[in-house]
């Protein structure tokens, strides 16, 4: 038994947690302590011995709630608090119990564990995360996380914001909670597309609509999100509204598209001719790519390439142009010339498709025959082949002041004659396509 005891001593007094034994009824003493809580005190056992209970607690208020706590019965784990030891202070942590001598004598049994080291890591993580947090609330872009089943796990004030919900609500919710079907599952084939691949999506354009009704324009990234094995455990996204950014880049290009129909009405003024032939020109190119389902952007720019195909011609003398009768070379080759002045007129507008190309290649023959550069077909891009198929049409159907309209048989034997020589294959069929479903009349007409 005395050897069991002298055990117990050494390994109370080896141990980094403190002990200690603290009688309150019928008086307040410590009967005993190791010397790890000693150490942790900075005091003599004699010291010690001579103190009371406070010397555990940082003040009067937290030994109140210790006491509070141990006075329903049950154990009190891990209760913390700060003691002053060499001048410093420490966090401790109390796990501690009562129990009852045969002699009735009330005893606190308690643990000590000096728990400053843990106490700072965990403030150092708290003002990290603060920091993290304050910085994601902070920034004028939605931030978000899930997990593997497209769950929201965290998100920033401006995404909550976009959800009318409040956070608390927001988290394990989805997508499908808060878009329409359709938006939201593009965003779920996205989320898993990346869960599937590890890839990222960087800077997708989209549209959404936010609880409130409001349509936005964003651009979104999206990355994988790895846990410390570098296993995919969701996807982490951000998200910047661009409508106002978008609405400032249209309302620019519809600027520049008024200055140029202003220019092609320019040209009416002084041609009537050539404005007309421009605007059916326009008709039957955008008829054609509708058939080849171009999307609105690029649709808009060929009616635009249509009506300004031959802006160039406002450079010709006017008598050269609407001359009955043949035209001597010299003249042929100043008309020639209107595809170039088109293009140096256009060539420094920004366009989110080829105008300039488009215009400046309208002459061009996919034999190599067409000017100015005489290009053959790989060359030749889609708008301006397009364009030469349209041009001739309307070139054959229309009054000229120089002779009457042909008929439609003329200009449709013209396109079967120069298909896959002169004008591209496919581009004929679709606009003989269109004359036979019109009947075998011009389809730009009403
Ligand atoms: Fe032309
Ligand atoms: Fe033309």
């Amino acid at each position: 038994m005395q050897e069991n005891n002298n055990l117990s001593d050494i390994a109370a007094n080896n141990l980094q947690v403190g002990i200690f034994k603290y009688c309150l009824a019928p008086d307040e003493n410590f009967l005993s302590a190791n010397q790890a809580l000693l150490d942790m005190l900075g005091c003599s056992r004699l010291e010690f011995l001579q103190k009371k209970i406070n010397v555990l607690f940082y003040s009067e208020n937290d030994k109140k709630i210790f006491f509070n706590l141990l006075s329903k019965g049950d154990p009190v784990k891990l209760f913390q608090t700060k003691i002053k030891t060499k001048g410093q202070d420490a966090w401790i942590a109390i796990s501690a119990v009562i129990t009852y001598t045969k002699d009735q004598k009330k005893i606190i049994q308690g643990l000590v564990q000096d728990v400053s080291c843990q106490k700072k890591i965990h403030e150092h993580i708290s003002v990290e995360k603060n920091f993290l947090e304050n910085l994601l609330d902070n920034l004028p872009d939605a931030v978000y996380f899930k997990d593997r089943q497209n769950r929201i796990i965290k998100a920033n004030r401006f995404y909550i914001q976009g959800t009318n919900f409040p956070r608390e609500e927001v988290i394990g919710k989805t997508d499908f909670d808060f878009f329409s079907f359709d938006e939201a599952d593009q965003m779920f084939k996205d989320d898993q597309f990346i869960l599937r691949t590890g890839k990222p999506i960087v800077g997708k354009i989209e549209k959404t609509t936010l609880a409130n009704g409001k349509k936005n324009q964003v651009i979104t990234t999206k990355i994988p999100m790895r846990n410390k094995k570098g296993e995919i455990i969701g996807t982490m996204g951000i998200t910047r509204d661009i409508t106002a950014h978008t609405n400032l880049e249209e309302e620019k290009f519809s600027m520049i598209i008024n200055t140029l129909e202003a220019l092609g009405k320019a040209l009416e003024l002084r041609d009537p001719y050539t404005f007309n032939h421009t605007r059916s020109v326009a008709i039957i190119a955008q008829t054609i790519a509708s058939e080849l389902k171009w999307d609105a952007y690029r649709l808009l720019g060929i009616k635009l390439a249509g009506e300004l195909h031959d802006l160039g011609k406002i450079a010709i003398p006017i008598d050269i142009l609407n001359r009955p009768g043949k035209l001597s070379t010299l003249e042929y080759d100043l008309i020639k010339e209107h595809s170039q002045s088109c293009y140096e007129l256009m060539k420094d507008f920004s366009f989110p498709f080829p105008l300039a190309k488009a215009v400046y290649q309208h002459h061009e023959r996919i034999d190599g025959t067409g000017y100015p550069l005489g290009l053959k077909s790989s060359q030749i891009i889609p708008e301006a082949k397009i364009l030469a198929v349209s041009d001739v049409l309307e070139a054959m159907t229309s009054h000229r002041p120089y002779r009457e309209a042909l008929n439609i048989n003329s200009a449709q034997e013209e396109l079967k004659a120069g298909k896959g020589s002169k004008y591209d294959s496919d581009i004929v069929d679709i606009a003989l396509n269109l004359i036979e479903k019109k009947g075998n009349q011009p389809f730009w007409k009403n």
